[in-house]
């Protein structure tokens, strides 16, 4: 299956691409994630990426576009995959449709939604703690680790992401409602769109997306 998350920061696209693509056994590529490698790596993709980062902008779309190329011609990408964080523009969206269509004669099957109001991602991105080696994602309140500050998974030191700052999650969700939330209707008119509640526990909103999910999957295989 090829499928794509969208919605705001915050919203639980990372927390929940986990678990989807777990369950549809297909690799989740988070745009976000490879960024925030290469800036520790201090390739020259993170250090040209850093500075729009942590200002909450968009990286731009040449740079995004290719990085992404890459990623997707790659053996385990080619029979499904989950992107977290991509497309986030028009113009990517296009490229996207492009490269698939070049790479692999194929298109994409569903775009899920996650609807959150900004309050909650308020809440969600001021107490996020991330794994410096697994990326796994949890929260101060919401989903604690038994030690504070250590991952449960393998023993990880978790972070606080440098654009989680108030004043740079307020330029992140202008940025997504003006540069990102028109892929909503770009994909709503192609058919594609799926929304779901993004609010409530975290297991019954895998429950709530694999079950908006699977007329989506039942028509790829053809059941
Ligand atoms: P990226 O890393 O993609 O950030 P984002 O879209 O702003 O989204 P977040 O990762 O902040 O939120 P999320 O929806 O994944 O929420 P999460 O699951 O962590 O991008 C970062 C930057 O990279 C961009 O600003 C840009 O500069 C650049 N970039 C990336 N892709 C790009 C692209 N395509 N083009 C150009 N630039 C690009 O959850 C948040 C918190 O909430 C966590 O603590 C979690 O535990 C908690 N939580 C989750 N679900 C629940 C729940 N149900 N109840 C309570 N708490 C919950
Ligand atoms: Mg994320």
């Amino acid at each position: 299956m090829r499928l794509v998350l969208v919605g705001p920061p915050g919203a639980g696209k990372g927390t929940q691409a986990q678990f989807i693509a777990e369950h549809l056994q297909v690799p989740k590529i988070s745009t976000g994630d490879i960024f925030r490698a290469n800036v520790s790596e201090g390739t020259a993709l993170g250090v040209a990426a850093k500075a729009f980062m942590d200002r909450g902008d968009l990286v731009p779309d040449d740079v995004t576009v290719d990085m992404v190329r890459d990623r997707l011609v790659q053996d385990d990408a080619l029979g499904g995959f989950l992107l977290d964080g991509f497309p986030r523009t028009v113009p990517q969206a296009q490229t996207l449709d492009d490269v698939l269509r070049d790479s692999a004669d194929a298109a994409l099957d569903v775009v899920l939604e996650l609807v959150v109001d900004d309050d909650e991602v308020i809440r969600r991105l001021s107490g996020r703690r991330t794994c410096r080696t697994c990326n796994h994602i949890w929260h101060v309140d919401f989903d604690p680790p038994e030690v504070e500050g250590v991952c449960d998974r393998d023993r990880g030191e978790l972070y606080q992401r440098e654009d989680d700052k108030a004043e740079t999650v307020a330029n992140r969700l202008s940025v997504y409602a003006e540069q990102t939330s028109p892929l909503v209707s770009f994909y709503a008119e192609r058919g594609l769109l799926v929304g779901i509640d993004a609010t409530g526990p975290v297991d019954d909103i895998t429950a709530r997306a694999l079950g908006a999910l699977r007329p989506f999957a039942a028509a790829r295989t053809g059941e």
